[in-house]
């Protein structure tokens, strides 16, 4: 055991979505959360508030408290990638799915194109439907070990009306970590077309050895300046309850620019609770990341080393960042979407392939961060589960 797993019951017993969500016979790994105890630094910045009855409306660093999420955001990026942005070009909001529809409503009109990266996280398909844009495809392309990005497609793909780009880098469902050559490629484009890049970079801290995250407006210059950047500490550091996250925008005018769409007022701010353990993440919680991600690491060689050995039918590539296994489960030939038949068969609670692309209804996004003995646990329920429909099979 390590200093961080949790055990089933006490994952039981708490009163979030992860385990409550499905049946009790259920072991979920669906949502994008961690089964792990959070860093000392977050448990004691967020005590703090309660013990000291500090929740009033607060000051950090002498101003508005808000803005220290901004000064921890230019110091994070330094250290993790010896990237300089300015503090005073971020906006934190109260999450990022905010910092999704934000950028689209200022810098595109109602039938406009936003180009996506597919399969996506699914709340991408919602920002570009429910404002009334244009989704413009660009499916990711199965390769011999990675999903890759279809530079012609995406060329062919953009029209006159064709305003962003919706970046998420590193890629979720895939698990990619876009290489410099790749985000470079993407640059051109969006330069030849002036277009907006929104970059979502959430999971940029939970890359896999031999991988490196570079952020996307960190390029060039000139690319920054149609850059924004969407990022927190919620995924990385598992608190995605606190509420909490940042727009960073890459010169003043594409700030100000922003803010005549969208007022400040509007987006309201993130509560003290986000902002403390935000900083208390990303100032003093990078070794109890360290030791998460090595532990990470390992699960997902487990898992693919036992998918192998024990799940015919089922592959993955190995994703390169996240906590994610984009599990291609075509080889079963089943009659029923992959996470249909998981969750009846094996009481596995995996995300639908068909949510992150209707044409991906033969895959299931397997959340692996949890204590190898629960991953292990599922392993084996969906290895019988297969073993059991190959029986029913040959005895038909
Ligand atoms: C790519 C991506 N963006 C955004 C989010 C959600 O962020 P928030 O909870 O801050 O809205 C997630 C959560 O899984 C994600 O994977």
């Amino acid at each position: 055991m390590t200093g961080f797993e949790l055990d089933e019951k006490f994952l039981r017993s708490r009163r979030h979505a992860k385990w409550n969500m499905y049946k009790p016979d259920v072991i979920p790994a669906w949502v994008a959360e961690m089964d792990f105890a959070l860093a000392d630094p977050i448990r004691k910045a967020v005590a703090a508030l309660s013990d000291q009855m500090d929740l009033g409306y607060p000051l950090r660093e002498g101003g508005v408290a808000e803005n220290a999420v901004g000064t921890a955001f230019s110091r994070r990026m330094k250290s993790l990638f010896g990237w300089d942005t300015d503090p005073k070009l971020v906006q934190p909001v109260a999450d990022l799915v905010q910092g999704t529809f934000a950028p689209i409503m200022a810098f595109s009109e109602k039938g406009d194109g936003i180009v996506l990266q597919t399969p996506a996280y699914p709340p991408f398909y919602e920002a570009i439907n429910t404002l009334a844009r244009q989704l413009v495809a660009n499916p990711l392309r199965d390769g011999a070990d990675r999903y890759e990005i279809d530079f012609d497609a995406l060329e062919a793909s953009i029209g006159p009306r064709t305003r962003m780009v919706m970046l998420c880098n590193p890629q979720n469902p895939t698990g990619r970590v876009f290489s410099r050559a790749e985000l470079e490629r993407i640059g051109k484009i969006a330069l030849a077309h002036d277009m907006i890049v929104v970059s979502d970079e959430i999971h940029s801290d939970l890359v896999h050895p031999g991988h490196e995250h570079i952020p996307f407006g960190s390029l060039s210059p000139e690319l920054g300046a149609r850059t924004i950047t969407i990022t927190s500490a919620t995924k990385s550091f598992n608190i995605p309850g606190t509420r909490c996250a940042v727009l960073h925008f890459g010169t003043q005018e594409l700030k100000d620019k922003f803010h005549e769409r969208i007022p400040r007022r509007i987006l309201g701010a993130p509560s003290i609770v986000g902002i403390d353990a935000t900083i208390a993440a990303w100032d003093d919680s990078q070794p109890w990341l360290d030791e998460v991600l090595a532990y990470l690491t390992a699960n997902r060689d487990h898992l693919a080393r036992r998918v192998a050995a024990d799940l015919p039918g089922v592959t993955f590539h190995k994703p390169e960042a996240t906590y994610m296994a984009w599990l291609n489960c075509s080889g079963l030939k089943l009659d029923k979407p992959a996470q249909q038949f998981f969750l009846e068969e094996a009481k596995v609670g995996m995300s639908a392939g068909e949510t992150f692309d209707p044409a991906y209804a033969h895959h299931a996004r397997l959340n692996f961060a949890t204590s190898r003995s629960i991953l292990d646990e599922m392993i084996d329920r969906m290895a019988a589960a297969v073993a059991r429909r190959g029986r029913s099979e040959a005895a038909a």
